[in-house]
């Protein structure tokens, strides 16, 4: 990405945590960008950063094949800051001494200094600060000081002030470090020389340009879901290359009440964006139709996916790019220093999964940004709120949430007491709390009594979490009224629905969607 002012690079090695440090940089106003640790010398020189970050790491500096930087990296004549791992890597590399230390220390420690214009200037000199580290500096290479230390690490702080190599043990990207924040603006602005002026809508220039650069007079093909990242990324391609940008929208016949209206009115009546409608409900539900393996499910609704999507894109003409909107965590996830395989838990089908024969160049300007740094980027570009500010809606969409045989009956169904659910969490100001809602519809039938008469009719169950990323999440705490208020609702204006329930599982063990 093309930027215009300092920048802030940020060296991968691995860590839970190293995601946090760039956007927590950007916070502070400066631009940052997140590289592998083993990046060239000189494709980081040509980037021209005025500061550098060396992010923690789950290895061990002794560790055979631990990632290491570049020695030059350490000629490069730019302010390093070290964090946990990046520390050990400068007593490593420089000629200190780091051991395995005989406890590892983890959780919240005090920290001591007496620094007033540096690294901790306007930190309180007792402060609590964040520790996960399992080796520790026992010898301070040739030049360093300590700047700071904590009960259990003498040197959980420390500087070569000449070289400007700054390295500190605990985490001050993390929120259990409360200073973290103002630790970083003192090294980017007052040890970088950066001043605070990037945001969103530098970024968007930036971005605008940076795409015309590489798109120039060429084609652009969209997936556009209707989900934030795919908005996001549509609205900023349309800004920068205008008509060259071809969103293709799937109906798959899985989508919530009222979303491909929604969704052409918002892009092809206020964006005014060549947005190509399919509607291929019936082929989606035709491929589906007797499946009850939710495995298979998600493997039917990918592959006629592509297949739609690639005779749509037949049909448009010739194009050069393929927009997705890939986000930061998406693309750490299978670079990270030290990212391995992961069990398949469920295949994910992600709306937009590069079709390979298709032979296109990929355009994915929000790989560098966090989820709500692509809301706020949205805010910027004047998407609506409905779109900018919505749960997450997996991309086999109803088809994991009708547990069972998926028709068309029992996905009308699901659409409803979808509705009345989002709505009624909207009326009661809860949808901002909660970052995933839905329902699912059972393949449970059970007895009941309305209005004198016995039915039997399907189960449906309420599902809403509070999450930080998906990967771990909690039950939402209701006010019994609101779930009152849905049940009520569901199965009074629901036919075919007498039964609501609620689910207090969190993640794990149960995942987020059903299936
Ligand atoms: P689970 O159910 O695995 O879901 O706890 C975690 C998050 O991912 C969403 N999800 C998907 N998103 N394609 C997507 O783009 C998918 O195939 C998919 N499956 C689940 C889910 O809604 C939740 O936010």
């Amino acid at each position: 990405m093309e930027h215009t002012g300092p920048l802030i690079v940020v060296l991968d090695f691995g860590a839970q945590y190293s995601k946090l440090i760039a956007r927590r940089v950007r916070e502070t106003k400066v631009y940052s960008l997140i590289v592998p640790y083993n990046i060239p010398m000189d494709k980081l020189r040509a980037m021209n950063p005025a500061g550098i970050i060396f992010s923690g790491g789950p290895s061990s500096v002794h560790q055979e094949g631990s990632p290491k930087p570049d020695p030059e990296v350490f000629r490069l004549g730019v302010p390093i800051l070290g964090i946990c791992y990046g520390v050990q890597l400068f007593a490593h590399m420089l000629g200190g001494k780091v051991e395995r230390a005989p406890e590892r220390e983890y959780g919240i420690a005090y920290l001591e200094h007496r620094d007033t214009t540096g690294l901790f200037a306007d930190v309180d000199s007792f402060t609590q600060v964040w520790m996960s580290h399992g080796d520790r500096v026992v010898t301070l290479p040739e030049g360093f000081e300590v700047i700071g230390k904590t009960q259990n690490s003498p040197f959980a702080a420390i500087a070569h002030k000449e070289r400007k190599l700054y390295g500190v043990q605990f985490h001050p990207e993390v929120v259990h470090t409360p200073k973290g924040k103002r630790i970083l603006s003192n090294f980017v602005h007052t040890l970088c020389g950066c001043d605070a002026s990037w945001d969103m809508g530098s970024f968007v220039e930036a971005s605008v340009q940076a795409i015309r650069q590489k798109v120039k007079n060429k084609k652009v093909l969209c997936a556009l879901s209707g989900g934030v990242d795919s908005s996001v990324a549509a609205v900023l391609i349309h800004k920068a290359v205008g008509d060259n940008l071809n969103c293709v929208f799937v109906n798959n016949g899985l989508l919530r009440k009222g979303e491909p209206a929604m969704v052409q009115r918002v892009f092809r009546d206020n964006f005014h964006i060549n947005l190509d409608y399919v509607d291929a409900e019936d082929r989606f539900l035709s491929a589906l139709r007797g499946v009850t393996d939710p495995e298979k499910k998600r493997k039917i609704i990918g592959k006629v996916f592509i297949d739609v999507f690639e005779e749509e894109a037949r049909r448009l003409g010739h194009m050069d790019f393929l927009a997705q909107g890939t986000l930061y965590p998406d693309v750490i996830e299978s670079t990270s220093a030290t990212g391995g395989p992961s069990a398949t838990i469920k295949s994910h089908h992600n709306v937009g999964g590069l079709p390979e024969e298709m032979n296109l160049e990929l355009l994915e300007p929000l790989n560098e940004l966090f989820k709500d740094e692509v809301r706020t980027l949205g805010r910027e570009l004047g998407l609506p709120e409905e779109i900018v500010g919505r749960h997450p809606f997996p991309g086999p969409g109803l088809g994991v949430r009708c547990v069972g045989k998926i028709t068309r009956k029992r996905l009308d169904t699901l659409r409803e007491a979808d509705a009345i659910f989002i709505e009624e969490i909207k009326k009661a100001d809860l949808y901002g709390d909660i970052w995933q809602a839905l329902v699912c519809l059972l393949p449970v039938r059970s007895v009941g009594v309305q209005g004198d008469e016995r039915t039997y009719e399907e189960v449906c169950s309420l599902r809403a979490v509070t999450s930080e990323d998906a990967m771990t999440a909690d039950w939402f705490r209701f006010p019994p009224e609101v779930l009152l208020r849905v049940a009520n609702r569901v199965c009074n204006e629901v036919k075919h629905i007498n039964r609501v329930l609620y689910d207090i599982t969190s993640k794990p063990p149960s995942t987020i969607e059903w299936e």
